[in-house]
């Protein structure tokens, strides 16, 4: 094990310029988890519990609490894989972080989901650029127990794979699926809008802007419609799309996608901020805020 994350190389990937790390899967420190480590955990555990209670959807509160995670302690990887393995076969592996695209479908295509073993600095609770353990383990894991949304993820890893193989604008296409769903996605439900996306509850301030500011929009999720839309990877999204259950996100997603990446390939892409003439409008955003530019 290093002392600390190992880079490769800055890679230009779907992420802009970003640090790659070594595609090996490391195991998890976890003895050398220092006291400030715990408790930066701690602290954006309770943080984010507080807040997330009647924000997240019920599903990622539920699968959350039957891991037995708390502030006490950064969560060891193994204790969580008895969880997940009993319930739905998924796996987590430890990573240094942000992995090449065509290793990062393949562990999702074998149930296996990376967790960056390293967890963010005191002095970066609010914004971080780049996924840590509390992003990954936090945000990412609680649904993998959800057994709809288990096969989902497989399936996207899987093509993922398929989409490698395509070519490079597949990929920025599939990417923006798990940008609009996996990432920032929202779900309805009777008593309102609720948030799904691990980005989303991994952060503080988007917990509640993507809720409950008037500036982004609010639209009814649509396959091609999300895969045609830029987004923001520096400033809280511009648009959230929201799906009405699990189930219609994995029925929207089973077909083939092979001849939609040939039809959206001839047409241009939208904007991360725009509201088109037949989206389902939950809510228009007024866009005060918003910075000009930089839609990746
Ligand atoms: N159906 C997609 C394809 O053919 C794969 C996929 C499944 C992608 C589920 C995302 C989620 O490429
Ligand atoms: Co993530």
């Amino acid at each position: 094990m290093e002392a600390s994350p190992r880079r490769v190389e800055h890679q230009l990937t779907d992420k802009g310029y970003v640090p790659v790390y070594t595609t090996a899967v490391v195991e998890q420190p976890w003895d050398r988890y220092t006291a400030e480590e715990h408790g930066v955990w701690a602290t954006l555990f309770e943080r984010q519990r507080q807040l997330l209670e009647g924000r997240a959807c019920r599903e990622f509160l539920d699968n959350q609490a039957r891991f037995g995670i708390s502030s006490t302690a950064i969560p060891r990887f193994d204790d969580l894989n008895r969880v997940l393995r009993a319930g739905t076969g998924w796996e987590l592996v430890g990573v240094e972080g942000l992995l090449p695209e065509l290793t990062f479908f393949e562990h999702l295509s074998h149930r296996r989901f990376p967790v960056t073993w390293w967890i963010r600095k005191p002095e970066q609770l609010d914004y971080i650029a780049e996924p840590d353990l509390f992003h990954d383990l936090f945000g990412h894991v609680p649904l993998l127990l959800n057994p709809i949304f288990a096969e989902y993820m497989q399936r996207y890893g899987q093509g993922g794979v398929k989409a490698h193989g395509i070519g490079p604008e597949a990929l920025i296409n599939l990417t923006r699926l798990y940008w609009y769903t996996v990432e920032f996605g929202l779900i309805a439900t009777p008593e309102g809008l609720r948030i799904y996306g691990s980005g989303i509850v991994s952060s503080k301030g988007e917990s509640i802007y993507c809720l409950e500011h008037p500036a982004p929009n609010r639209l009814g999720f649509g396959l091609e419609r999300v895969m045609r839309t830029r987004y923001r990877i520096d400033t809280y999204q511009k648009t959230y799309f929201v799906i009405d259950s699990f189930e219609q996100l994995f029925d929207a997603t089973q077909p083939d996608f092979t001849p939609i990446y040939a039809k959206l390939a001839a047409s241009d892409a939208v904007p991360a901020g725009a509201v088109l003439d037949d989206d389902r409008v939950f809510h228009r955003g007024t866009g005060e805020g918003w910075a000009d530019g930089g839609d990746v």
